[in-house]
């Protein structure tokens, strides 16, 4: 049987990192009921220490969703973790993820902490946590840039505290894919009771390989959980995007053989409104959400389309929340793709004569114009009456 592969949405959180992506909590509300349509496993719906308003909203989201797992960031402190608790009370399944840095740099820069007590701090953190719920997920933040030595005593300590996912945060974006997939499996050979929790990824993008860095630690480095967010959203330069993650392991289950409870047919009404309410434009050639990624523009592959979608197509616009795939018509189609629109608006040309004289037409114009829309063909068309 294939293991399943947990997927674990940070667009409320780490999403909202984004600078300008702050959502109010109706508008998180609404997200993450589309969420829990999409099927996500776990929903991370804030940092409830972070302000009063994140509070609220997980709380709000805590007695509203009841099919995703509810999980609150907190740093490693008591006084974080009450907080995250607080929020989740009403959750029906919920997850306390605390963090604590454990690069040299961040330690020593920003924490102004020994190795020792930043140890300490992790340990203290997950026993307090999981007096709270038994769902308990430790982050070494900034992970990838840590010394292996180091984060083997940390993972191996909160586990034996209790935690139940481990996530290897490549908080900077620094990591490439075979080594940040051969650093999770050496961690996971080291350390001795590495089997007793789940192993998760967590990548950004200020590379562009956050999603690259994401299936290289499930594949070499055995990770089950992956976070992620829509559209990828998220501090920078962004997170690893959900929906390119759920249709790679789809599209390519022959290689990847990883189960997974999402509805796909929702990732394209989630990104819609993601983007609606944070007012971030989803670029045109997007994977997966953009609104080329079913466009097909040249003649030769309109052409491949027309006979078999396989031809140019490694999955479907309709599986994913698109009505259709979309066939761009301009100065590179050919005769059978524009014949194919005109049937399609309805329009019936009486010989094969007319048919050759509409698309020379057609042609011309498409010199001057970058895509031809139903409504020029109307036009040309009718010009085309007239003149007869
Ligand atoms: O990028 C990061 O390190 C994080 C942690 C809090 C998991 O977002
Ligand atoms: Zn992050």
């Amino acid at each position: 049987m294939a293991d399943k592969l947990i997927i674990f949405d940070t667009t409320l959180r780490d999403g909202e990192q984004s600078p300008g992506a702050s959502m109010t909590k109706d508008e998180k509300i609404r997200i993450a009921k589309q969420l829990e349509r999409l099927k996500v496993d776990v929903i991370e719906a804030g940092f409830a220490a972070a302000s009063p308003g994140d509070f609220e909203a997980i709380k709000a989201i805590s007695a509203t969703i009841k099919d995703s797992t509810i999980c609150s960031l907190s740093r490693a402190n008591d006084r974080d973790i009450a907080r995250a608790a607080e929020a989740l009370q009403a959750a029906q399944r919920k997850r306390i993820h605390t963090f604590i840095a454990t690069s040299p740099l961040h330690m020593e820069k920003k924490l102004r902490m020994s190795p020792d007590q930043v140890l300490e701090q992790a340990i203290q953190a997950v026993r307090y946590a999981r007096q709270f719920t038994d769902d308990v997920e430790f982050s070494p933040e900034d992970g990838s840039r840590s010394e292996m030595d180091f984060l083997c005593r940390v993972i191996e300590a909160v586990i034996k505290e209790g935690a139940t996912t481990i996530n290897f945060a490549d908080t900077v974006g620094y990591g490439v894919p075979e080594l940040y997939g051969n650093m999770l499996k050496s961690l996971r050979e080291r350390i001795p009771n590495s089997d007793k929790a789940i192993w998760s990824v967590h990548c950004h993008n200020d590379l562009g390989m956050a999603v690259a860095n994401s299936l290289a630690g499930v594949m070499i480095g055995g990770a089950r959980q992956v976070e992620c967010t829509i559209n990828g959203l998220g501090e920078r330069a962004g997170n690893t995007a959900l929906e390119e993650i759920v249709m790679a392991v789809r599209t390519r289950k022959d290689y990847f053989n990883l189960d997974l409870g999402i509805d796909a047919s929702q990732i394209v009404p989630a990104s819609k409104l993601v983007s609606q309410i944070t007012g971030f434009a989803v670029q045109p050639n997007k994977a997966v959400v953009g609104a080329n990624a079913f466009a097909h523009a040249s003649g030769i592959h309109q052409d491949g389309i027309l006979k078999a979608r396989d031809t140019y197509e490694i999955m479907r616009a309709e599986d994913v929340g698109w009505s259709a795939n979309k066939i761009v018509l301009g100065k590179l189609s050919g005769r059978n793709a524009f014949k194919q629109r005109l049937e399609e608006l309805g329009i019936e040309l009486e010989s094969e004569a007319e048919v050759n004289a509409a698309f020379a037409r057609f042609k011309e114009l498409a010199d001057r114009k970058s895509e031809i829309f139903d409504e020029d063909i109307l036009a040309l068309v009718s010009d085309e009456e007239h003149a007869n």
